[in-house]
């Protein structure tokens, strides 16, 4: 056990979206097993009272870099800025996301470009640009936050988000096997609904509290489980057993009519923008 919950010293790990939810979760629970951390979001002073608590409880280094992912220089800016301040990364988790609540029609296209620039493009430059030096010194964790979203079919509303989820499952498989046997474990994490800030940012809090609390999973669990999967080489994980169930479900039965048991929950849910 001790030799688990030191794994991470004299290495460090890189979390986007760390200044609330999953993402903080995640931070923690990588210093929680003796690594130094970066944290990465546009909230400075959240991150900055993280970094302090990080300190403070595990008694490791905990750097602060705040940063707009969607902006397309952000992922080369935080690359720099590692290799200016000599920080090898050993462990990149890409979390930060959300969503664009609506219909695609109804949207603005820049909504949505930035979407894409941060859960898509931005998760994809940083794997290209962390892997190799990852892959060089025998050793890298990366986890890619994806969804259960990504394993079910595409909804009305929330366009992109699924799409997107679906492209960092796709992903991180085939980086996972790009990567066998050089000691760098890639792994997709796909929650289900979780407590955060998310439902709050995407403006549908009232609607989802609506569904059944069994749904619901706290994020330090979800964060453990990360963990665990990415340590132990797991390319996708699932959260909990009735995520994995309803996973599952999509799979086995005919799409035509998981198409349509989607459809008819969300309308009855009125959740038009994807919910997780
Ligand atoms: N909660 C769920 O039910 C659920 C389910 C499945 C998957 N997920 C996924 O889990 C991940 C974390 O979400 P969460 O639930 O923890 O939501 P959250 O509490 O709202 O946290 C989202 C994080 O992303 C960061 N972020 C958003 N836009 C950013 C940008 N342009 N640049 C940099 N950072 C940005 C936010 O930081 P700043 O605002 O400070 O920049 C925040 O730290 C997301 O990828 C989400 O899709 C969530």
């Amino acid at each position: 056990m001790e030799t688990t919950r030191m794994e991470g010293k004299g290495r460090t790990a890189l979390v986007t979206g760390a200044s609330a939810g999953i993402g903080r979760e995640l931070a923690l629970v990588f210093a929680s097993h003796g690594f130094d951390v970066v944290l990465v979001a546009r909230r400075e002073e959240r991150l900055e009272a993280l970094a302090q608590e990080v300190q403070g409880k595990y008694g490791v280094k905990a750097h602060v870099m705040a940063a707009d992912l969607a902006d397309p220089a952000a992922p080369r800016r935080i690359f720099d800025e590692m290799a200016a301040r000599h920080i090898p990364i050993d462990a990149l988790v890409n979390n930060a996301g959300y969503t664009v609540p609506g219909f695609f029609r109804d949207t603005h296209w820049a909504d949505q470009a930035a979407l894409i620039q941060v859960m898509v493009t931005a998760v994809a430059e940083l794997c290209h640009l962390f892997g190799p030096g990852m892959a060089a010194r025998g050793y890298g964790r990366i986890v890619n936050v994806a969804s259960l979203a990504g394993h079910l079919p595409g909804a009305a509303g929330g366009t992109l988000y699924s799409a997107s989820k679906s492209f960092v499952i796709k992903m991180s498989e085939s980086l996972s096997l790009e990567y066998q046997g050089k000691n760098v474990h890639v792994t997709a994490l796909c929650p289900g609904f979780t407590y955060s800030e998310f439902h709050d940012v995407a403006g549908n809090r009232a609607e989802v509290s609506k569904f059944p609390k069994a749904l619901w999973m706290e994020g330090d669990v979800v964060a453990r489980q990360a963990y665990d999967a990415v340590m132990a080489g797991v390319p996708v994980i699932i959260n909990g057993r009735l995520n994995n169930f309803l996973a599952f479900l999509a799979r086995v039965l005919p799409q035509m009519r998981v198409r349509a048991m989607m459809a008819r929950n969300e309308r009855n849910a009125k959740v038009h923008p994807r919910g997780i």
